[in-house]
């Protein structure tokens, strides 16, 4: 059995190095015993080169928030996936739906995901709709953000891809709100048919698909095992390390 990903977006938190560390240290402990699951951690970029080179050789992979699309030069406040490599990080989201309202467009994603893809990184596809409409418009836009995403990238490169579907209305809410499970299982199913029509059916059911927006430990039951999904990304829930840790362990049976 392939393992499950589950993926700690920590976004813009802790505030502090040693509170971090804390938040790493009551999640390790756990990880050590999970045979089925590989934890993800993607703290804000200031810490990882800490959280790195603390932990490395760990069970816990690590994954940066963002990238820059070049490789150095004059980007300020940007940061590179040689610089990432260097830090001993394996995952790098491209194109949270945070970052998306704040400006970056689906170009801007297919520009990070083809650096991405020609590097030794895994990408997380973020991909998601605003909202939902009675005319299923939204499916159009999830297909464009997937298809722009993926334009001209070779079929043998999509082993390093993991898409995260994050509807954006269900992203910091609570459980209650997230989606059910029935309809993520839709969504994958729309998301391997568009994968398919561009590599293929067999790539297209090799590239995981995560479900994120509010899993929490009373919601992934039901979303893992009848969701038809590879795993999580998880928000909220990741800076509390009781309910994530809650999290790995519902995943890992
Ligand atoms: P949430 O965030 O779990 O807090 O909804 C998910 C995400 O934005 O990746």
């Amino acid at each position: 059995m392939k393992k499950k990903l589950v993926v700690a977006n920590w976004k813009m938190n802790p505030e502090s190095l040693s509170e971090a560390e804390k938040l790493f240290e009551g999640v390790k402990k756990i990880t050590t015993r999970l045979k089925n699951v590989q934890t993800v951690i993607i703290p804000p970029f200031v810490y990882l080169p800490a959280l790195t080179k603390k932990y490395k050789g760990n069970k816990i992979s690590f994954g940066a928030q963002n990238v820059f699309f070049e490789s150095n030069g004059s980007y300020t406040g940007e940061i590179s996936i040689p610089m990432l490599e260097d830090m001993k990080v394996d995952y790098v989201i491209v194109g949270h739906s945070e970052r998306r309202s704040m400006g970056e467009s689906n170009e801007i994603v297919h520009k990070k995901i083809k650096a991405v893809l020609s590097s030794g990184l895994v990408a997380i596809l973020c991909i998601g709709e605003k909202e939902r409409d009675s005319s299923a418009d939204y499916l159009s836009f999830l297909k464009e953000e997937l298809v722009v995403a993926l334009r001209l990238i070779p079929k043998t490169q999509l082993k390093n891809l993991v898409v995260a579907y994050e509807p954006l209305w269900t992203i910091g809410k609570t459980e209650d709100e997230a989606m059910k499970s029935e309809q993520v299982h839709e969504m994958v199913i729309f998301i391997r048919k568009i994968l398919a029509e561009r590599f293929g059916k067999r790539v297209a059911m090799s590239v995981p698909v995560l479900y994120g927006g509010s899993v929490e430990p009373g919601n992934a039951k039901d979303l893992i095992k009848e969701g038809e999904i590879s795993g999580f990304l998880v928000g909220h829930a990741s800076l509390n390390k009781d309910d994530f840790n809650e999290i790995l362990k519902i995943v890992n049976t």
